[in-house]
């Protein structure tokens, strides 16, 4: 079959590994990519919101599936433009439909429908500015830290957590007056829930599903969960307190309910589901849900995968999902992310990157890379994803930092502290 896979980041890398080692794979086709895909590809000069673009290339090249790795094309409503398009109705998306987009979309929408369909996430209100007075009055009724969601999308920067009450005040202000645009001109102002966080994936024609592996991903930018959020600094599957137990309440709580909801609620639903949660005592509940996988936890599960992953996407459009096989590889992956110095602040970009070649026990996902003048240069703040596999967390972030020791570039920066929660994780 032929692929054409949307996005470029370390996720996308990571996708386009999996994918090439499908059985099923003719060619594979990556827009726009970047350094690392085309090691496994085409990439293909398109941006990932320019739909007729992507339409005239499918047609031209007789693209068979759509994979679309980031939520941008997915709330714009590229699996509705598919579906509604003569030439390219054939055509498999994976990917949720834009009304399915709304549980990233709108964090009022997930809200809401985690409210009616009894699914367990913090007690929550969302306030406009023409009632505003009733937010600080609801921030008064909460204690602190304060939580505080932009309503749509804002480049993972919508949320805000406040120590104190003025504080919280002011940031409501400030947001419904346009500190994220559109996307906080409604609110929504939750219940600050305690525990440890972990990321869960689901696969899901919209009638079964598959449980991917979980990960847990290391947001802040320094050692120790300190400093600033960034897009993840590094990831591990599995993660230990996700025992069976567990993962049984996420199933029959959350992910069964949040299927059988978008299906009352008529709402397509052929893609991933990632669900960010909490384990408050053992008790799973919502903090987010995004309809793409996150990244850099895909760089981690998607390597103990033992399925093909195309082969698991035909079940996902032809709705024939719980035929297919999809196992877990018994080992345990780590990913470190290298990032720009100054990351997620300002910092250079155009630094040239030396040693990937010498990495032979690590798989190097790359993310922000660009080639220039025959070099590879640095492109971005997340720079490069490097994974390991091995029987313990121990072994696999020894060949991870082993790994790093051999890249090279000038201000290289990577967190030291990456899966040592876990390890020191005491029920
Ligand atoms: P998000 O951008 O939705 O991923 O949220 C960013 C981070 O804010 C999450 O990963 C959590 O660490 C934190 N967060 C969001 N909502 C809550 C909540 N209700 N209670 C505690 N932490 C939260
Ligand atoms: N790593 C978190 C995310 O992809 O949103």
């Amino acid at each position: 079959m032929n692929v054409l896979l949307l996005g470029s980041g370390g996720r996308e890398h990571a996708f386009a590994w999996k994918i090439a080692q499908s059985k099923k794979l003719k060619n594979l086709y990556i827009a726009p990519g970047n350094p690392g895909t085309a090691l496994l590809g085409e990439n293909i000069n398109i941006g990932i919101n320019d739909f007729e673009q992507i339409k005239k290339f499918c047609v031209e090249t007789k693209i068979n599936m759509l994979v679309v790795g980031p939520e941008e094309p997915l709330v714009n409503g590229i699996y509705d433009f598919f579906a509604n398009d003569e030439q390219l109705k054939h055509i498999a998306v994976i990917g949720a439909s834009k009304a399915g987009a709304m549980l990233e979309g709108s964090k009022d929408f997930a809200k809401e429908f985690m409210q009616k369909y009894n699914i367990p996430t913090a007690r929550y209100k969302t306030f406009t500015l023409a009632n505003i007075n009733a937010g600080f009055e609801f921030l008064e009724m909460l204690a602190a830290p304060y939580v505080l969601k932009a309503d749509g999308l804002a480049a993972g920067k919508g949320v805000v957590i406040c120590e104190n009450i003025d504080n919280a005040k002011t940031t409501l202000a400030e947001m419904l007056n346009g500190k994220f645009g559109a996307a906080s001109q409604k609110v929504v102002i939750e219940e600050f829930l305690h525990g440890i966080e972990v990321s869960m994936f689901v696969l899901t024609d919209g009638i079964s599903y598959k449980l991917l592996p979980e990960a847990k991903d290391y947001k802040r930018i320094y050692d120790g969960d300190k400093g600033a959020n960034t897009g993840g600094m590094g990831a591990v599957s599995p993660v230990s307190f996700v025992d069976d137990t567990f993962r049984k309440k996420v199933c029959s709580q959350i992910i069964e309910p949040t299927i059988a909801g978008l299906q009352t609620e008529k709402i397509n639903y052929q893609g991933f589901i990632f669900l960010g949660l909490m384990n408050n005592c053992g008790e799973p509940y919502v903090i987010e849900y995004n309809v793409r996988m996150g990244d850099p936890e895909t760089e981690a599960v998607l390597p103990r995968l033992d399925a093909d992953l195309l082969d698991l996407f035909e079940g996902v459009a032809t709705k024939t999902l719980h035929n297919k096989k999809c196992e877990t590889l018994n080992q345990t992956a780590v990913t470190v992310i290298c990032a720009s110095g100054g990351y997620p602040d300002s910092y250079r970009k155009g630094i040239e990157i030396f040693g990937i070649e010498n990495v032979d026990k690590s798989i190097v996902f790359q993310a922000g890379t660009t080639v220039c003048n025959d070099t590879l240069q640095t492109s971005g703040g997340r720079v490069l994803a490097v994974t390991s596999l091995d029987d313990t967390i121990e072994n696999a972030l020894q060949k991870s930092y082993e790994s790093i020791a051999k890249i090279k570039f000038q201000n290289m920066y990577f967190r030291k502290d990456i899966g040592q929660d876990i390890l020191n994780y005491k029920k």
